[in-house]
């Protein structure tokens, strides 16, 4: 059985009483208990951190619409199961919780129901993680030269894999520049320099304190503030994490920022496959050269290259096989420019939407890396883009 993970806020003593005497018998662990439901905020703060995949609330007393309910608890969970306890049966309010996007309604006696619940959601968990397309896989994405688009990619990739109900880390190891956590909307105070610091405590209970959430689906690691981190990590330390991480999610995303660091080769021995975003610019061309050369040269394979053209012009002054044999490995995929769209994105303060046309490409993108749809028999240029 999948080992699920519980926040409860129950304010009715016999509620509390019959929801512990329940999961006491079951293999679960209750990692956020709260007592008073009036002091949402507090309660809210606690679910972000530690992001359990079940909340049970007690809604006997709650006097506001249950939309905004569960759309606080949505915002600071990602996708939980909300189980809704309340003292009675009252029709209009098991159909108020419904419409608002309450998984379950119930009331005393709880232990069975809650038991049957509680089973039926570690069940379906246990099904997708054995099911899913990723099950651990890794990208790492690198910048040719600064600027090109990776952390961009990075985001909006992590963005669609969720919205494709997969589960998605996104981790930022750009210790320079490290902007994931801007992009993603990202409150966290902590970052890769606190999982490194206590190795010896790290277990999934650990490491869900220290995610946080910007993106349904997609829990992120953000860059250390501080300045002078990148001292602080060693090699194995940050292999070490990554090795820990990847198999609680269906794909690990991690931004390495420009060129080829020491830290960003260290990663990439933990990591599947590399994204090497290049832009067409002679500077970045020529970084994309000499990195491509330095990781086949220490025995990275060709097959986990995949080159990304990004702020590709509409006609290229080059076809795509002079390129490939310009830089020594074919063209994954192209993403073409357009600025204004970011540029009004990041001035409203949030990510490309699906529907803009660069948002679209990246979705493809997200697809193609994610193996989540066969590709179209589209002609090959056209493929290429996304
Ligand atoms: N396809 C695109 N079209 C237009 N602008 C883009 C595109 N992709 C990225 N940009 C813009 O290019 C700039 C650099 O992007 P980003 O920060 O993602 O690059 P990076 O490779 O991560 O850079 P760094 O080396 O600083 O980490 C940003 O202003 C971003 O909005
Ligand atoms: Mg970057």
């Amino acid at each position: 059985m999948y080992p699920l993970t519980i926040g409860l806020a129950i304010e009715n003593r016999e509620l509390l009483d019959q929801a512990q005497a329940c999961l006491q018998g079951l293999p679960f662990r209750v990692i956020v208990e709260h007592q008073d439901v009036g002091d949402l905020s507090n309660f809210l703060d606690r679910l972000e951190r530690m992001r359990p995949d079940v909340v049970l609330v007690d809604i006997s007393s709650w006097r506001e619409p249950l939309e905004g309910l569960v759309a606080s608890i949505r915002n600071a969970v990602g996708d939980p199961m909300i189980i809704a306890l309340h003292i009675a049966a009252d029709a209009d309010t098991i159909l108020a919780s419904l419409r608002a996007g309450i998984n379950e309604f119930l009331y005393p006696p709880l232990q069975e129901p809650l038991r049957k619940s509680l089973e039926k959601r570690s069940i379906e968990r246990s099904r997708r993680s054995s099911s899913t397309k990723g099950a651990g896989k890794s990208y790492g994405f690198l910048s040719a030269k600064g600027g090109c688009g990776a952390t961009t990619l990075a985001c909006h990739v992590a963005a669609e894999l969720g919205r494709q109900n997969q589960k998605v880390l996104l981790m930022d190891l750009d210790l320079d520049a490290g902007l994931v956590g801007f992009i993603t909307k990202t409150k966290s105070v902590y970052s890769i320099l606190d999982a490194v610091n206590n190795l010896h405590r790290l277990d999934i209970h650990y490491w869900k304190a220290l995610v946080s959430n910007g993106i349904p689906g997609v829990e992120i690691v953000a860059s250390p503030l501080a300045l002078g981190s990148k001292q602080q990590l060693k090699d194995e330390q940050v292999r070490h994490v990554l090795g820990f991480a990847r198999p609680n999610y269906d794909w690990t995303l991690v931004d390495l920022g420009r060129s080829l660091s020491r830290l960003a080769m260290a990663a990439l021995e933990e990591i599947d496959e590399a994204c090497l975003v290049t832009t067409l610019e002679v500077p970045a061309l020529h970084q994309s050269k000499q990195i491509i050369q330095t990781l086949l040269d220490s025995g990275y394979g060709k097959h986990r290259l995949k080159l990304i053209l990004n702020r590709a012009p509409k006609r290229l002054d080059i076809t795509p096989g002079d390129l490939e044999k310009m830089l020594g490995v074919p063209i994954y995929c192209m993403v073409p420019n357009d600025y204004p769209e970011l540029y009004e994105a990041y001035a409203e303060g949030r990510m490309l939407t699906r529907n803009s046309e660069l948002g679209k490409h990246i979705a493809k993108l997200a697809v193609k890396l994610g193996g989540l749809e066969e590709e179209s028999g589209k002609s090959k240029r056209f493929a290429l883009f996304g």
